[in-house]
């Protein structure tokens, strides 16, 4: 690539030169050869003169004269020799051609033409004296200008050609070695971990760059946590972390929905169902390992039976390490808190995914209603003045701030599990001043990717007078300071959905069985909560397009697309249901045959291990939300792939693209773009599906939801550790002040 970059232009010079050139130089050599042609006719002249004269004074024969003009007319370049006397021939050479006149008289050179063609150069040299005037004829043949002249430049291309070929070759060699230089110090100078060694060695202009770089760098740290922090995080290193960083710490987790639900069969009985949630799987760990307590909105239709009379459940039942604590709602709070202000609002304002959000007063006092009671709930059950507190979600923004008024001492990290949206589209929130104070109780507040925190500083800097600081990514509210911080969140390594279960080839083979398709099928599979952010409507029209497009896929191709039902009371979701039931409508009657139909919508919820046999038996898994904080099913369907084959389409407005880098990324705006990326997906040669499945699955095991835990677990214990220095500033400096005031009483 590099010679061709500098060969093309090379040659291409070189050829417009020698355009240029050629003639000026054909001229040079012409003149050359001419000079040459006359100083040798010269010299021919100078050796026969004194014969010449003789003839002319009558001394040597014709046939003699005629027998030396013939020796001469021998030598390669020399066409004929003879004189003229007044104008008339003379002897001459056999091989004068018959037409050829004595040149005019009076010329010294003269030039003309052979019959046949080829160029002659008369060269006239005056002979005798007197009255009669005789002149030696040199006749050469020039054509042999023209051929040495080709000869010539012949050598000078060939020689040109592998001059500029060594050029190149040299400056390819030198740029490539230079270039590896630079970039093993550029690469160790990357590899500092405290990113403070200065390009030593390097040219200048690397150093914008480098510069660039560092600073993405750095924010890249803030986003993928310290070096320090690579291992393979499990449960087991979290409750180490948990032992060192934080020993005795008293851990509080909050979050709407809860760990364990006690549900009532038909049938009486009752049983315990375990949401499959990535939080659950994080947290837990943590909460057993210091057995901690769980505040949740208790809403299984047996949970009041199970608790105490203080609300609190141990968990789990079998082996009960730690403390479940439910809160009631009555049926407006959560109509108003839950459906209404958290998913009828904050979720479509976050989201960005042009559906309205609504903003009713009424949501709004619910709301504010319910992160009180919850608030109330974690102070009265914390054992200590300063418990680590856990919050989780859009659920409670308020919360921190009343957690902070009644505990100044908590440590409160508030994480938030989807996008916060640009300050401007945040500004139609009528509570916005609010939301960001109460969220700005939290001594850390996280986000997935550090695009929605700086969406978060540019939110607060906006719409409250504090103090931010962009470098350490932080803002000061009164005396409070809150970090923002990027945690991307993940998925256990290896998902619990994939224990015990069959290989790729099996899994296909129970999903053709039980769909019934076609035994050739090419599977694409789509799995989420039915939710207008997941882009689904514009994913089913991608399928339309592609069978539109390829006849040949009609058949063959089969889209499964697993859908959960979710929030179904609120109207923006009914339509999107609606909506994507009419499409899968239209499409299976528009290409569907006989027992064949290209799109499946199974509306239920799926079991873990459902979930993963369809990852497994997938060509390829399509996520193309319009907006998503993270979506771990793109994480799953890599993690599900041990085979290493299938394809995984992400949409670029998902978090998980941030990280997932190897996936066919598309704009789920763009059907036509989508319908190209899962042709290209069925097309993809194996190899290639090897290849970019393995770099994900790499990223996915080293980044699993317990490094996502530590690295909460870790800001929390150095906030502590910090704290702690600083009371202790205090006391010594209150103390000091004691002491002088002491010294002064008389
Ligand atoms: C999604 C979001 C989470 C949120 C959850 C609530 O999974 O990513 O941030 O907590 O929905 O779902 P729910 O069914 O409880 O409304």
């Amino acid at each position: 690539m590099l010679i061709a970059r500098f060969l093309l232009p090379l040659l291409l010079s070189l050829a417009v030169l020698t355009a240029i050139a050629t003639p000026l130089a054909e001229n040079l050599l012409a003149n050359w050869f001419r000079r040459d042609v006359s100083a040798r006719a010269e010299v021919i002249f100078r050796a026969v003169e004194a014969r010449l004269d003789e003839h002319l004074q009558g001394g040597a024969r014709a046939a003699e004269l005629k027998k030396l003009f013939n020796k001469i007319a021998r030598d390669d370049h020399v066409a004929a020799a003879g004189i003229c006397t007044d104008g008339k021939p003379g002897p001459r050479s056999d091989l004068w051609p018959p037409s050829l006149p004595c040149p005019p008289s009076g010329v010294a050179r003269y030039r003309s033409k052979a019959e046949d063609g080829r160029p002659l150069l008369f060269s006239i040299f005056p002979v005798g004296a007197g009255q009669i005037k005789s002149g030696f004829i040199l006749v050469h043949d020039l054509s042999f200008f023209r051929h040495r002249a080709m000869m010539t430049w012949l050598y000078v291309i060939v020689f040109m050609v592998l001059v500029s070929l060594t050029v190149v070759l040299v400056t390819v060699l030198t740029i490539r070695l230079t270039m590896r230089d630079w970039l093993r110090r550029l690469r160790g100078l990357f590899n500092d971990p405290d990113l403070r060694v200065i390009g030593k060695n390097l040219p200048r202009e690397l150093l914008p760059v480098i510069r660039d770089v560092r600073q993405l760098m750095r924010e890249t740290r803030l986003v993928a946590g310290p070096e320090s922090l690579r291992i393979n995080w499990a449960p087991q290193s979290l409750k180490k972390l948990l032992e060192n960083e934080l020993p005795g710490q008293e851990i509080i987790v909050v979050s709407n929905r809860e760990p364990y639900i006690h549900h009532r069969e038909e049938d009486g009985r009752v049983v315990l169902q375990r949401p499959a949630s990535g939080l659950v799987t994080a947290l837990e760990p943590i909460t057993r390992a210091c057995g901690g307590v769980w505040i949740a909105h208790g809403h299984g239709n047996a949970d009041a039976d199970a608790v105490d009379e203080h609300d609190n459940v141990s968990v789990p039942p079998e082996n009960p390490e730690y403390t479940l604590h439910r809160v009631w709602l009555t049926p407006e709070e959560e109509e108003g808190y839950y459906y209404g202000l958290a998913n009828d609002g904050l979720w479509p304002l976050c989201h960005i995914a042009f559906v309205r959000p609504n903003f009713r007063e009424s949501d709004w006092e619910a709301y504010k209603t319910v992160n009180r009671k919850f608030a109330n709930a974690v102070v009265k059950m914390a054992r200590t003045a300063n418990p680590l507190v856990l919050v989780q979600d859009y659920h409670f923004a308020l919360l921190p701030r009343y957690v902070r008024d009644k505990l100044p001492d908590a440590t409160i990290i508030t994480f938030w599990h989807i996008p916060w949206p640009n300050a401007e589209v945040f500004s139609i929130c009528p509570w916005r001043e609010e939301i960001l104070k109460g969220l700005l109780g939290s001594s850390v507040v996280g986000f997935h990717t550090r695009f929605h925190c700086n969406n978060f500083l540019d939110s607060t800097d906006r719409f409250l007078e504090s103090n931010i600081s962009r470098d350490q990514s932080s803002i000061k509210l009164g005396g409070d300071e809150t970090l923002v911080r990027s945690y991307p969140i993940s998925i256990a390594w290896p998902p619990e959905g994939t224990v015990g279960l069959p290989d790729a080839g099996t899994c296909r083979e129970a999903v053709i069985r039980r769909h019934n398709l076609p035994k050739d099928a090419l599977i694409g599979v789509g799995v989420e909560r039915f939710d207008y952010t997941k882009g689904i409507v514009d994913r089913l029209q991608a399928v339309r397009d592609v069978l539109r497009q390829r006849p040949d896929l009609r058949g063959r191709l089969v889209f499964i697309q697993a859908a959960a039902p979710t929030r179904s009371r609120l109207p923006a979701y009914q339509q999107i249901q609606d909506e994507c039931a009419a499409l899968v409508e239209d499409v299976n009657r528009e290409f569907g045959r006989g027992d064949y139909k290209p799109i499946l919508l199974l509306v239920r919820h799926h079991m873990p291990s459902e979930v993963f046999e369809m990852f497994r038996a997938a060509d390829f898994c399509i996520v193309s939300s319009l907006h998503d904080g993270m979506n771990l099913v793109a994480k799953e369907f890599v993690a599900a792939r041990e085979d290493e084959k299938g394809v995984l389409i992400l949409s670029t407005f998902a978090g998980a693209s941030k990280e997932l880098m190897d996936a066919l990324l598309v704009n789920p705006y763009d059907i036509a773009g989508t319908a190209e990326a899962m042709q290209r997906a069925l097309a993809m040669p194996e190899p290639e599906q090897q290849e970019r499945m393995r770099l994900m699955r790499e990223m996915v095991r080293d980044n699993n939801i317990y490094y996502w835990a530590a690295r909460i677990l870790l800001d929390a214990g150095l906030l502590r550790k910090r704290g702690r220095i600083e009371r202790l500033l205090t006391e010594q400096r209150l103390e000091a002040a004691e002491d002088a005031d002491e010294a002064l009483q008389p």
